[in-house]
């Protein structure tokens, strides 16, 4: 089964707050995010933003040039339809990360929640990083947060790698100055814990 399938499937057969990586609201993002995008005219992609209510938390703190993407259709679907006439605000883009065709230079932040940690291939971390180093802007803000060394070794039935700050950091490489890093609990609807790792850096 394809990447693309796999997800569609998912979103297609669960509800958005039963699946494992459900949060009400994504707080330790958002707050990260504020740091980051300090003008509501600052441009902020979510990526893998899924069916999270990430996106309605940024339209409701005034920011005015947010995108989605991922890579199911039927978890942007649900988001935009969710989201109602504020939907319009959004750019949505639906396409697998490591293949899109973004803009050069085009985001002021970029934030990752649980999907940088899927890319179990040198090949498909590389083309990720890439399309960090050409999408954002220099001085630009990434947040990417991973299954830490204690998270599970799989989400969704899938493989996963886990990584410490310090090796999140190396994976992205030299162009990125971390900032800060840290680490999450999640509890699942499920009732079980997950570790996450946060990484803030700055794109040199
Ligand atoms: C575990 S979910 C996390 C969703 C959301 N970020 C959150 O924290 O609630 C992973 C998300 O990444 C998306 N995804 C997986 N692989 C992707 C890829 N190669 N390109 C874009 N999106 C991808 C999935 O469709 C899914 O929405």
């Amino acid at each position: 089964m394809n990447t693309k399938h796999h997800w569609e499937q998912v979103y297609q057969t669960k509800a958005a707050d039963q699946v494992s990586w459900f949060s009400p609201h994504l707080q330790r993002s958002m707050s990260l995010i504020r740091d980051a995008a300090t003008q509501p005219s600052m441009s902020i992609i979510d990526v893998g933003g899924g069916e999270s209510t990430l996106v309605d938390d940024l339209l409701q703190a005034g920011y005015q040039d947010v995108s989605v993407l991922d890579i199911s259709q039927a978890a942007i679907d649900v988001t935009r339809a969710r989201l109602g006439a504020a939907g319009q605000r959004v750019t949505w883009l639906a396409a697998d990360i490591t293949q899109a065709t973004l803009p050069a230079a085009r985001y002021d932040v970029w934030h990752d929640r649980a999907v940088f940690h899927f890319l179990t291939e040198t090949a498909q971390r590389e083309a990720y990083v890439r399309q960090v180093l050409r999408s954002v802007k220099p001085g630009g803000h990434v947040i990417v947060a991973t299954f830490g060394p204690e998270g599970p070794l799989q989400c969704s039935g899938l493989n996963v790698v886990r990584y410490n700050a310090d090796g999140l950091h190396s994976t992205f490489g030299d162009a990125f100055a971390l900032v800060l890093s840290n680490t999450e609990l999640h509890r699942t609807p499920f009732g079980n814990t997950q570790q996450f790792v946060y990484c803030y850096c700055v794109r040199a």
